[in-house]
Parts: C-alpha cells; structure tokens; sequence
C-alpha cells in the first residue's frame, strides 16, 4: 500500500493527465485476498455512489461477512468481492448515524476508531472523506504500516529537538508526509520514519499530525465514540537504506541486479562479525545481537526453525551446520504448517524465525505462538525495525541491503551465511572442532571471490535457459547440504520462469519419482564433492540407466567423474567448504531462472500472483 500525500507527486507518479487540487491522495496496489484482480475489487473501495468515504487496505478482514450482512439489512448495496468495502460502508453507517443523532461535530478521527471497534482480523488503512477534506486517517492492527517525514521546521529537524517527538504537535508542520506498508515506497522523499504500531490511529490535517493509541475495548455503556484514546509521542527514526538501493543502476531488472551484487552483499553480512588474526590469531565469530542469550540457546532443548519460502529454504540449507556444531537437535517448521498443527513449543525451546521481510503474516503468527509458549525467540531479518525483528527476544539482521524482485536471492545466500555465523557461535569453543570451525571462518573470508567466479556462468546459463525455454517441468535433485539447494533452485524456476519445477530429495529417488524419468523430462542433479557425492554419482548412473535427460552440476575438475563417458551436460562451480556450498550452488539457478524468465517474456521482478512481503494470511 503506497500513499503519497501530496497531489503533484501522486499525478507525476501515476502519469495522470489531470492535475488536482487536493494536498491529501491515496493508492494502493492490492493483493487479491477476496475477488479478482478486476477494477471493482480495486482500491480504494468506497462507501457507494457519492464517495463519501475512501478506504485502502492490506490486509484481511475476517468478520467481513457479518458485518456486510448488517450493512445491507440498513440498506447499503455491494459491488464488490472484497473483504474490504465492508469498510468505507461502516464509516459511512457511523457517520450518518452521529449525524441523525445530531452530532454534526463527529470527527473524522471518532469515525475511524468506531469502526476500527469493528474490525477483526489483520489491517493496515488509509481513509479519505470527502466531509474530511485534505484530511487522511491511517490506522493498523497486524499489517505494516510506515509514517514518513519530511522537510521538518528547523528547530525539530537538528539535533536532540528531533528526539522530542514535537514534530507530532502541530507546532511541527512539516511539508510532506507519507503513509506506506513499506520503506521502499518512501526512501526517496525521505529516511525519518515513524514505525506505527497496532492499534495506533494516525491523523493527517493541514501538514501536521497527531497519532492516538485506540484501546480496542468497549467504552462504558458501549458508546465508543466517547471513549479517551490516549495521545501518542514518539520519536523518528532513520531508515538505514540508500535511494541508489532501489535503483536498477546499470541492470535490466532487480532481479538481475541482486544475483549480481551478492559479492558486495554477502561481504556486508560477515562486516565486523568474522575475526580473524591479532595477537592471538584466533578466528572466531561476534554476533553482537545474541551475546546474551548464546548460553541459553546452548541449553536448548532443541533449535526450530520457522520461516517461509525461500527463508525456510535458507534455514534447511543451514541445518546440517548448525546440527554438527551445536550438538543441539535441530528441526524445521513451514510456519502456516506449526500453526495448522499447533505443533509443540517448549519453554526449553529456541526458535529461529527467518523473514528477509520481518513482516510475512504466517511467520509473525507462529512468533506469537511461540512466544505464548515460552521459547526463547531469535530473529534473523534483512529489514530493521520490522515486527519480527522487534518482537522476538534477540536477533541477527543479515545486513543483505534493500531486496526489491520478488524471488529472493541475496536475501537468500546472506541468511545462509548468517546461519552458520550462528552455528559457528553457538558452536562455542570445542578443542575437537576447532579445526573445522577455522575453516568455515576461512570459507567465509572467501566466499565473495567464489561468487564472482560462479557469476561468471552467467552466459553458460543463458545458453542453458535458451535450451531449456519451451519445457514444461524440470526436476531438481539435491541431498545433504543441497537438498535445499535443489528446493530452492526449483523455487526460483517455478516463481518467475513460471515453469514446473520440482526439487527432489535424491534419497528418495526410488520411493516415486524414478517413474517420471524418460529422455524429455530435463533433470538437474547436485553433485558438488561433500560427503553424499558419491552417493550422488550412483543417483547419476541410475539415472542415466533409464535415459535420463541429465545437467549435472560439480566441483571444477570433476566433470569426467561425475558423467563418465560424456553425454550429460555439465555445469562446474568452485568448490567451497561443504557447508557454504549450497550459496555457491544456488547462483547457476538463479541466473537460469533469470535468463529463463526473460527469455519467455515473462515479468521478472513482479512474478504473476506473487507478492515480495506477504502480509496477509
Ligand atoms: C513471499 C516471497 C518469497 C519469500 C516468502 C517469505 O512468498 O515472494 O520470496 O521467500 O514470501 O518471505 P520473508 O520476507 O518472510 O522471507
């Protein structure tokens, strides 16, 4: 949800031809929950002819279907599928109704709380009236929701005047002010940012703004409209993101530009965390957001991963480490899955929530779950200040810089890094794996130059995806470290090339899908050399045995032995210490899915029905 409050800047961007005359506008890119993406279930959903309220909405409101049945018994009339046009039509109800009763004071702020005491479910808001002019409401219950600043008075804007929050009185009057459920939408006009939380009512009036904390209960007797909100002051904070971050620079799509940076990403992730060398020469790892709890998740009974997507991919690819290090059995949860079942949490627990978002809907219900269950929470996230990065008890922001294409990429190779930053620290100081663990830290150092080696496949996997452009499926077959790796390769073909794609467990090749094996069907196997290669050599025979359509990806150098006697098509990668592999690995896969992708013609950055943070359940 984007809104831009400020009519020259909404006309430019939108390349309206009409100019406006209004200093309040709204917009909104929706993400279709209820109805198809049609013009009448776009947004903003208003409350019937005459406009008289305006509404966006991200999120989902789940007693919708009640509270339309109310609405049409007062007479109101539907045009919509969505969820939302329950809302505007509420606002509309409460306000003709103060106004029967003879309250023509009713404000436009005791309109929206009112129906705020409606609402369930999970919302960000923005309303516009036209009895309210030049006037906005946002509010928010479990959607992100961003307040942005900019052009302060002087006195607020330097130094310590800007902690005191004056700016939220009206002796403040700032120039713009923007509303968005994401940075990425206001880096541009401005870096001071007001996190809004749940339950907070954000007016917008003449330039100034004031923000209410709504206590969802009841007021005495019911009459909510009389209820006392309690005035809030907080002070801004500065978003640490760059406006070059969300340009192209000299690439054709994000996408493209964020496989291609993951040298400089993964290099800011270690920045600071990896020692090695000094006096002692010791080669250790700092994870200054889990220095006080390493001892507690030491103790744990278990570590759980949770996550979704690719998140969940990067934590499956860190699990072996963090199992071989730690000595702490470790497990994996889909959160939508832990939340189905309502798995077991213990107190003795350690949960692990990976979000490059922070904001993803599922992953923020199982936190909630979790920390109801007592286990000790710890977040790894690529964006600072979101909801999980603030509610979980301790945590490790991957630092990967802004991610803007839908598939996640270096999103996805610093979270594994991160991943077995804390293996490495949990891990401690063992006498009998300090060998092991000096070479990880050294893998490390040098990850960045084997990603620009495997960067350089990017023809190769061009030439590839010009092969491979008018199939219908492809199987991915991965075990080990790079069972994620084939999951994860999969993921990216399937999300933007909009390709079947399906990653394959290699142990279970027999249990089933041996039976879709033929000389049409492409299947990509990992061979990289780590402990299951030569399992994997006997997948590749097996395989080849029944005339599988083989591209076999290995170490440099071991072309001859993974495809003895040549016809299968070989990609080689460097080969790192077998846990970093899977970031290696994962790169080819990229650009295939890349190349795949723009070669079909389809949008790379924005997949069909896909969304980059998915805020609604
Ligand atoms: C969406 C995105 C994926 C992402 C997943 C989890 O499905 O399209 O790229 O992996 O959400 O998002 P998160 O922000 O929690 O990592």
């Amino acid at each position: 949800m984007v809104v831009l409050v400020l009519s020259e800047v909404a006309a430019t961007e939108l390349n309206l031809e009409e100019s406006f005359t209004t200093h309040a506008g709204i917009a909104h890119t929706r993400w279709a929950t209820h109805g198809v993406p049609a013009p009448r279930n776009s947004h903003p959903q208003t409350s019937g002819s005459g406009n008289d309220f305006l509404v966006v909405h991200n999120g989902v409101i789940t007693n919708y279907e009640v509270l339309k049945e109310t609405l049409v018994r007062h007479g109101f009339t539907f045009e919509s599928e969505t969820d939302t046009e329950v809302i505007p039509k509420l606002a509309k109800f409460v306000f003709d109704k103060a106004n029967e009763e003879g309250d023509q004071t009713v404000t436009f702020n005791q309109v929206v709380l009112e129906v705020m005491r409606h609402l369930e479910g999970a919302y960000a808001l923005i309303f516009k009236s036209r009895h309210y002019p030049n006037e906005l409401i946002a509010c928010k219950r479990g959607s992100p929701l961003l307040l942005g600043v900019k052009e302060l008075n002087d006195d607020v804007c330097n130094g310590s005047a800007f902690h005191d929050a004056k700016f939220l009185s009206k002796n403040g009057n700032p120039k713009e002010l923007f509303l968005s459920s994401d940075a990425n939408a206001i880096i541009e006009h401005t870096k001071k940012v007001l996190v809004i939380e749940d339950g907070e009512v954000v007016h917008l009036k003449e330039g100034g703004v004031s923000i209410l904390k709504f206590n969802n209960d009841k007021g005495r007797n019911g009459d909510s409209l009389s209820a006392r909100p309690a005035s809030v002051q907080r002070a801004l904070s500065i978003l640490e993101m760059e406006v070059e971050q969300i340009n192209k620079g000299k690439y054709k799509h994000y996408m493209q530009k964020e496989i291609h940076e993951q040298p400089e990403s993964l290099t800011t992730t270690m920045r600071g965390r990896l020692l090695r060398g000094g006096s002692c020469k010791a080669k250790t790892v700092l994870l200054g957001g889990l220095k006080d709890h390493l001892k507690t998740i030491r103790r744990s009974r278990r570590i759980v991963f949770i996550g979704c997507g690719t998140s969940y991919n990067a934590a499956l690819a860190a699990r072996p480490i963090l199992e071989e290090l730690s000595g702490v059995p470790v497990t994996m949860e889909i959160a939508s899955d832990l939340l189905d079942r309502q798995g077991p949490i213990y107190r003795e627990d350690t949960a692990v929530f990976v979000s490059q978002s922070g904001e993803t809907a599922d992953t923020l219900l199982a936190l909630e779950y979790t920390l109801e269950n007592g286990a000790l929470c710890v977040g790894i996230t690529n964006t600072v200040g979101s909801v999980i990065a603030r509610n979980t008890h301790c945590g490790v922001h991957i630092n990967a810089g802004c991610e803007i294409g839908v598939a996640s990429t270096k999103a996805y190779t610093s979270q594994i890094v991160v991943m077995a930053m804390l293996a490495l620290a949990i891990g401690g100081d063992t006498i009998s794996k300090q060998e092991r663990r000096e070479a990880i830290i050294d893998g490390l150092f040098d990850l960045p130059n084997k990603i620009r080696e495997v960067l350089k496949l990017d023809q190769e996997m061009k030439d590839l995806a010009k092969l491979l452009i008018a199939e219908q499926s492809l199987l991915v077959f991965g075990r080990g470290y790079n069972y994620a790796t084939a999951l994860e390769g999969a993921l990216k073909v399937k999300e933007v090339a909009l390709m079947h794609s399906e990653g394959i467990l290699a142990g279970e090749m027999k249990h089933g899908p041996l039976a879709l094996v033929d000389e049409n069907l492409p299947i990509v196997v990992i061979a990289t050399h780590d402990a299951c290669f030569s399992k994997q050599q006997s997948v590749i025979q097996q395989l080849r045995a029944r005339k599988g359509r083989l591209i076999v990806m290995c170490s440099k150098g071991d072309a001859a032995s993974v495809c003895p006697g040549g016809g299968c098509r070989v990609i080689e990668v460097p080969q790192v210490e077998d846990c970093l592999q899977p970031v290696v690995n994962i790169v080819p896969f990229q650009l295939l899915a890349y190349h795949l992708t723009v070669l079909r013609g389809y949008n790379v950055d924005q997949p069909r029905n896909l969304a980059k943070s998915v805020t609604t359940q």
